[in-house]
């Protein structure tokens, strides 16, 4: 992290017709990102997942203090060893941890405490969010709107992720703690969001949503 003084803003601006196309392009793309929970375990070429766990890291933050690390696992034991943990805690979740209306609204998606995916993705990235952070002589460093912040790097990660060709689930088997320990993170690190990552299966299937219109979205004021 430097912040050194100012400079100048590198910025063009861009003709409206370029403006519009580009906006649309992206919309059209996002439209197609789901959340996928059938996995191939085909690797995933070499670099793609540095590149987009560098956009993410581009998200804005609060006071610029980056609240955040990416856990890359890819080792099948490891994996495993996520998978198993994860299932223990979503066991709780589904027989009783969550309520009646909760379970109810989940079912149109057809989850449940099996989590096959988490071993079948050829990789799981554990977005860490920092609650605090550690200064160079051990001192406990404040970290500002940590959840919006890595709210925000969460979303420039799936989109970036989307964007090349990958399949993500945004993952949540809660209370994630084990995770802290499993990956050997400090425990100034709170694990934020599990998001397995691949190509979809060939006989991926995913529910039927519709998305919110522009009209019930936007509010002209
Ligand atoms: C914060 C958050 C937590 C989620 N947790 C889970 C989860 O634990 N398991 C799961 O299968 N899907 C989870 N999802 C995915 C949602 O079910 C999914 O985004 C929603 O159904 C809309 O589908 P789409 O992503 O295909 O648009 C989560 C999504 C968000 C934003």
């Amino acid at each position: 992290m430097t912040t050194s003084g100012f400079q100048p803003l590198d910025h063009k601006r861009l003709a409206p017709d370029v403006m519009q196309s580009r906006a649309q392009a992206l919309l059209v793309e996002a439209q197609q990102r789901r959340s996928v929970r059938h996995f191939s375990s085909d690797p995933i070429p070499d670099g793609v997942l540095d590149y987009c766990i560098q956009i993410a890291g581009t998200a804005p933050s609060g006071a610029h203090k980056e609240p955040w690390t990416f856990v890359v696992v890819t080792d099948p034991a490891k994996k495993k060893a996520v998978r198993e943990a994860a299932e223990e805690e979503e066991r709780e979740n589904y027989s009783g941890r969550m309520n009646e209306e909760w379970v109810k609204d989940l079912e149109r998606l057809g989850t449940n405490a099996e989590k096959e995916f988490l071993e079948t993705a050829p990789a799981l990235i554990v977005v860490m969010r920092h609650a605090w952070q550690v200064g160079p002589d051990g001192e406990r460093q404040q970290c500002y709107y940590t959840q919006e912040s890595v709210g925000i790097a969460s979303g420039f990660l799936l989109m970036a992720l989307h964007h090349a060709g990958l399949g993500t689930l945004t993952h949540t088997p809660s209370p994630m703690g084990f995770l802290t320990k499993l990956l050997g993170r400090p425990t100034n690190e709170k694990p934020y969001l599990l998001i397995p990552v691949g190509y979809p299966s060939e006989d991926c299937e995913v529910p039927h949503l519709t998305r919110r219109s522009l009209e019930q979205l936007r509010i002209q004021d």
